[in-house]
């Protein structure tokens, strides 16, 4: 019987996981299933524990449920302990592991697929919620010569800093304070692209050698993408490679091989051309 896998979210239906993980299974021979489970709040725990009794092997989770995934596997790998979510579920000896390779994914596509490499980069990262959090770690191997967390909401990145200040050079403050302080790297880490909008921050941040990343993804530009090439950034990209290196990390922690992510990505950006918002 192929081994059955599985992402959890609310809503999940225009979800690219079930393509890319299906390549990968094709491409490195692997005998697999993976399915979309849309599971409200309330159902989810008991969905999940389900899944895993039937004989799931191991399972995604996005939104809204990467903290609750938190609370509910047995141990936590440090990742997933630093970014206090999962993303990526794994059963082993009864026990299931959660593990979090949102940072990884995103750190492999700069480095890796974008081929960016800076020497004490001053980073600003734009948000303070879960998924500022799940790169914060990630962004601070880069060994930046600061790193910036700018919010809507001022407390919010002010608490994350001082949470991860053990781990670098990391000062939080609003939008408004940022002014005047040219950035390599500018990470949108906030959910306004989902609106269709791009956070509110002054413009003299960005300049020909800044690189702007989006974590959010879609059909044609996000509102922060065009932004940042409006201002004339050095270069716009948005979250594409981030999904599929991050879904490359999973694969291998589940079936112990690491797919190749070129073709898959190549694959995606293709059908994103054409305007698909999903595989189906
Ligand atoms: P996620 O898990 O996607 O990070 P979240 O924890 O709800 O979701 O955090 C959303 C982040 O996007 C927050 O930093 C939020 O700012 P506030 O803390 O001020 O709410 C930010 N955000 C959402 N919409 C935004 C907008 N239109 N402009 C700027 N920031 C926005």
């Amino acid at each position: 019987m192929s081994a059955s896998y599985a992402l959890f979210g609310y809503p999940v239906q225009h979800s690219w996981s079930p393509f890319i993980h299906g390549m990968f299974a094709k491409e490195t021979g692997q005998d697999l299933v993976y399915r979309l489970h849309e599971t409200p709040p309330e159902r989810f725990r008991n969905d999940v524990l389900e899944f895993f009794r039937d004989g799931g092997s191991g399972i995604n989770v996005t939104l809204p449920h990467k903290r609750a995934a938190a609370d509910l596997v047995n141990e936590l790998t440090p990742r997933a302990q630093q970014a206090d979510a999962v993303n990526t579920v794994v059963q082993r000896d009864e026990k299931l592991i959660g593990d979090n390779t949102d940072g990884t994914g995103l750190l492999a596509d700069l480095t890796k697929n974008l081929g960016l490499r800076w020497k004490s980069p001053r980073i600003l990262l734009l948000g303070a919620g879960g998924a500022a959090r799940g790169a914060l770690g990630s962004l601070l191997e880069l060994a930046p010569h600061l790193l910036v967390i700018a919010n809507r909401t001022p407390g919010r990145a002010l608490g994350l800093a001082h949470e991860f200040a053990d781990l670098g050079p990391v000062t939080g403050c609003a939008f408004s304070q940022l002014g005047h302080q040219r950035f390599d790297l500018i990470v949108n880490a906030t959910s306004a692209s989902l609106h269709g909008e791009a956070p509110l921050i002054p413009i003299d941040v960005v300049d020909s050698m800044t690189t702007c990343y989006d974590m959010a993804y879609g059909v044609g530009d996000t509102a922060f993408v065009t932004w940042a090439k409006r201002l004339g950034a050095g270069r716009a990209e948005q979250g594409w490679g981030m999904l599929v290196e991050q879904a490359a990390e999973a694969f291998d922690l589940w079936r112990g091989i690491k797919p190749d992510t070129a073709p898959v990505l190549k694959a995606l950006r293709q059908r994103a051309a054409m305007g698909a918002r999903s595989p189906s």
